[in-house]
């Protein structure tokens, strides 16, 4: 079973960069394939990877239900939305995306929602790791449209209103009844420079009531602040960008606790 780290937060906090970061630290270990999926509807990882998606599982899933009526002969609804999700899988070196998309409608989706579930199942078998880059809601994890992770990151850039959004998400993950086997805060700077001793004690401080523990800090970094205005994939981030290395720094925290290298 693959490996499934999810990343969460506020809007704006910097959890599509973490999860992209990630993402590409987990290819660079050449372990095996990587499985992200946009579970924002706010669909912008593949740009952040610098990919394109043709059509997410949302467009899909609208499309089954009003085509179900007119499927070509022979045509199960079970084979036309599994061809249809493997269409919706970008394949790319050594990292495959799905694009989750907008949310339900108010029709009945259980139907499809169901093989949608098993096919995410059958293949998350094919990835070594999977990274997921949820909404504030959780909403894909809460309708169990993806499966549980083994780590979630909730992402805070220290501010009062991402860390009161840090906990409603946790305490939302215990009220879900979410599998999740550990959960860290991850501080991302990039609303601030640098910090005054006072300051730093202050989140810090912040920090711990939130009851979860800090894996790490990432700092603000003005190259990675100026790719993502210019539209560039996190790929062309140097290698010794701050950012870049505070997230592998935090990866490799994690996998040494998971025992792995
Ligand atoms: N540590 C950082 N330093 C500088 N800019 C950052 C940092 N982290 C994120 N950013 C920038 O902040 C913006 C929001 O980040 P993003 O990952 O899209 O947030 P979210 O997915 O939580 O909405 C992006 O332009 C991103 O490049
Ligand atoms: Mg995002």
């Amino acid at each position: 079973m693959a490996f499934t780290i999810g990343v969460a937060g506020k809007g704006g906090v910097g959890k599509t960069t973490v999860a992209g970061l990630i993402a590409q630290l987990l290819v660079e270990r050449r372990e095996g394939p990587v499985l992200v999926i946009d579970a924002d509807p706010n669909t912008n990882f593949h740009q952040v990877l610098g990919l394109n998606v043709e059509q997410t599982i949302g467009e899909l899933r609208e499309e089954t239900l009003r085509k179900i009526k007119d499927l070509p002969p022979g045509v199960t609804k079970d084979q036309y939305l599994e061809y249809g999700l493997q269409q919706c899988l970008v394949e790319s070196n050594g990292l495959d995306l799905l694009a989750m998309g907008r949310g339900e409608g108010p029709f009945c989706y259980c139907a499809v929602n169901h093989v949608l579930r098993r096919y995410m199942d059958v293949l998350s078998k094919n990835y070594k790791y999977v990274v997921l880059d949820n909404e504030a809601g959780l909403e894909h994890l809460s309708r169990r449209t993806t499966q549980g992770l083994d780590l979630l990151l909730i992402v805070s850039d220290g501010y009062p209103v991402s860390l009161q959004a840090a906990e409603r998400i946790n305490a939302l993950a215990d009220e879900l009844k979410l599998q999740i086997r550990k959960r860290f805060l991850v501080w991302n700077h990039l609303n601030n420079g640098t910090l005054s001793e006072p300051g730093r004690e202050l989140i810090q401080g912040r920090i711990a009531r939130t009851g979860l523990d800090c894996v790490g800090e990432i700092p603000r970094d003005e190259a990675l602040l100026s790719l993502s205005l210019e539209g560039h994939p996190l790929r062309e981030l140097p290698i010794s960008s701050p950012a870049r290395l505070a997230v592998r720094a935090i990866l490799e925290k994690i996998l040494k606790n998971e025992g792995g290298s």
